[in-house]
C-alpha cells in the first residue's frame, strides 16, 4: 500500500451564491452542485488519481449517501476494506457556499466521522503496516488522530498531519511527532496565535513551529503559493496564474498530490511543485474531487509552464 488516509468523508452540498442572506431574508442563488467530499476522501482521491495505491479508514452513516460514497472511493481504485457503515447515524455532510469571487465558506456536520475511533486504527493495523505514508486531517476525533500518529512512529511510517479544520485543542506533542505539518495560512494563524497577513509573517509563524520541534512545516497560501520551512530550508514555490472558479478542496488537492509524489521518489521540493500545479488546476473547475485533474492533464499543464 502506498498511502493510508485515516480520516473523513462528507457529502458536499455546494451552493454558488451572489450574496449570503441576512437574518430572515430569502435569497435566490444561481446554482447548486452535490458531490463527494470530506478532507480525507478528497486527499485520498487526489493521490489515487495520480496513481498511488490508497486505502481509506473512514466511516459512513446508514443513509442514502453511504453506498454512493463507498462506490465513489472504489471507482478511484481506493481500498475500502476499512470503510465502515455505522447504523443509527448519518453520513458526514458539508453545506458549502461559493461566492462570485470563487471563495468558499464551509459548514461540516461530521455524522459518522465522529465515530472513527482509535480502535479502528488498530483494527486496520495489518494493512496499515504495509503503507509507505499515513495522511491525517482533523475532521475525526483527536484521539484517533493521535493513535494514528503513534502507529506511524511505532512502524516507521511517515505521517502527514493536515490540521484542518484548525483545533486549538490539538496536542503540540503530536504535531512534533508528525513528519509533515501542512496548514493553510488561517490554520497557521489559529494554531500559533501569530499574524499571517504577509509572507514574512507566515515565515515567522512557521519558523516558530520549527523552533518548537516541528520537522517540516508546509504552508499552503492559495494564489501566493506554498512555503516549506525546516531547520535548514526556507523555500517558497509560486503558484501558477489561473482563472479560479471554485477554490473548495484545493488544499486537499495539494496534500493528496504531494503525498503521491513524495512516496514516489522522496523529493519534497519536487512534490511541492507538482502539487502546487495540481491544486492550481483544481480551482479552475467547480466542485471538490470533481475538479481534480488527471495525471495526463497535470503533465500537460506542467509542460505548458516550461
Ligand atoms: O476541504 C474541502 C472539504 O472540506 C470539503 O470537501 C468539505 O466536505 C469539507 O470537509
Amino acid at each position: 500500500m502506498d498511502i493510508a488516509v485515516i480520516g473523513s468523508n462528507m457529502v458536499d452540498l455546494i451552493s454558488y451564491i451572489n450574496a449570503m442572506p441576512k437574518e430572515g431574508e430569502t435569497l435566490e442563488a444561481p446554482d447548486f452542485k452535490i458531490g463527494c467530499g470530506g478532507k480525507g476522501a478528497n486527499q485520498a482521491v487526489a493521490a489515487a488519481k495520480m496513481g498511488s495505491k490508497v486505502m481509506m479508514v473512514t466511516k459512513v452513516g446508514a443513509d442514502l449517501f453511504a453506498d454512493n460514497t463507498i462506490q465513489n472511493l472504489e471507482a478511484f481504485g481506493i481500498d475500502t476494506e476499512f470503510t465502515t457503515k455505522m447504523v443509527g447515524t448519518s453520513s458526514g455532510v458539508a453545506p458549502i457556499f461559493v461566492d462570485q469571487e470563487s471563495k468558499n465558506r464551509i459548514l461540516i456536520i461530521k455524522g459518522a466521522n465522529e465515530q472513527l475511533l482509535p480502535s479502528d486504527v488498530d483494527h486496520a493495523a495489518e494493512k496499515l503496516k504495509t503503507a509507505s505514508l499515513i495522511v491525517l486531517q482533523l475532521e475525526i476525533p483527536l484521539p484517533t488522530v493521535y493513535r494514528a500518529i503513534d502507529f506511524g512512529s511505532e512502524h516507521n511510517i511517515p505521517v502527514i498531519l493536515n490540521p484542518a479544520p484548525a483545533s486549538k485543542e490539538l496536542d503540540f506533542n503530536y504535531v512534533c511527532k508528525s513528519d509533515f505539518f501542512i496548514p493553510n495560512e488561517s490554520e497557521l494563524e489559529i494554531l500559533t496565535g501569530m499574524p499571517v497577513a504577509t509572507g514574512e509573517q507566515i515565515r515567522e509563524a512557521a519558523s516558530n513551529l520549527i523552533k518548537k520541534g516541528v520537522k517540516n512545516v508546509i504552508v499552503t497560501m492559495g494564489s501566493r503559493g506554498v512555503m516549506w520551512i525546516t531547520k535548514e530550508k526556507n523555500e517558497t514555490v509560486a503558484s501558477q496564474k489561473v482563472t479560479a472558479v471554485d477554490t473548495t478542496g484545493a488544499g486537499d488537492a495539494f496534500i493528496g498530490c504531494f503525498a503521491h509524489f513524495f512516496v514516489e521518489n522522496g523529493d519534497v521540493l519536487q512534490a511541492i511543485k507538482k502539487a502546487t500545479a495540481f491544486a492550481g488546476l483544481s480551482v479552475t473547475k467547480r466542485g471538490t474531487q470533481s475538479s481534480y485533474p488527471t495525471s495526463m492533464e497535470l503533465e500537460a499543464f506542467l509542460t505548458s509552464l516550461n
